[in-house]
């Protein structure tokens, strides 16, 4: 594994754990129940200036999303969330997925994840957690669940012990204080599913996720 990239083949990939947090302030977490909304979806999302796109692992259209994301939106960069079983990894990779995100981590979802060879956020939400994937040289982590695990007063407790670590704080984050997180140093980006409200996504109104996303995108870090 590379020690600084979450990436154990950085060499034939691009993007590492730390640039997909530096593509943009807030990574977009999205639930699809139809592949058909995955398309307009991340258009809306990337002409708001939010390139990395997490799409969760939690619907049957998922897979099918993260595949036509990938083949029709070259400007989206586009992920696998809710990644939780070793096997989800390589289906996520073999979808077209270019990076991984776990809400937890264990020691076989780790293996698996890095045996993709694509750059991945591994869940945590402790400093023990934190510390056995920096064992492994792993620096770059979603921060998860951020509001009910100590958001942002634990952030700021463990960024003295683990000043390397930079974070990706989701679950709980919105607009009300996803600025607060971005001005913490050990923060990257946050994630959320703010940007792409069921009603919305379920209507079609792309351009009320272009606008969530412009907003979003527009926040300093
Ligand atoms: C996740 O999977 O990261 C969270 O469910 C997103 O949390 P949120 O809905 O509170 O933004």
């Amino acid at each position: 594994m590379n020690a600084a990239d979450n990436s154990n083949d950085a060499g034939a990939r691009d993007l590492t754990a730390a640039g997909v947090m530096d593509l943009a302030p807030v990574i977009p977490v999205v639930v699809l129940d139809d592949a058909d909304a995955a398309v307009p979806l991340a258009r809306a999302l990337v002409a708001g200036g939010l390139r990395a796109i997490e799409v969760t692992l939690r619907t049957p259209a998922a897979l099918e999303a993260i595949v036509r994301i990938a083949a029709e939106v070259p400007d989206a960069v586009v992920g696998a969330g809710t990644v939780v079983r070793p096997e989800d990894a390589e289906r996520s990779a073999a979808a077209g997925a270019r990076f991984l995100v776990s809400p937890g981590c264990t020691s076989r979802l780790q293996v698996a994840m890095a045996a993709t060879g694509l750059p991945f956020l591994p869940g945590v939400a402790t400093a023990s957690e934190a510390l056995a994937l920096m064992e492994d040289g792993i620096t770059a982590m979603k921060f998860f669940p951020a509001e009910a695990a100590g958001g942002i007063p634990y952030l700021k407790s463990i960024g003295g012990p683990l000043p390397r670590i930079r974070f990706c704080p989701t679950g709980g984050v919105g607009p009300g204080n996803a600025a607060d997180y971005l001005a913490l140093p050990n923060v990257g980006c946050v994630g959320g599913s703010w940007l792409t409200p069921a009603d919305a996504v379920r209507a079609g109104d792309w351009d009320r996720v272009r606008k969530l996303a412009a907003e979003a995108g527009a926040l300093p870090r």
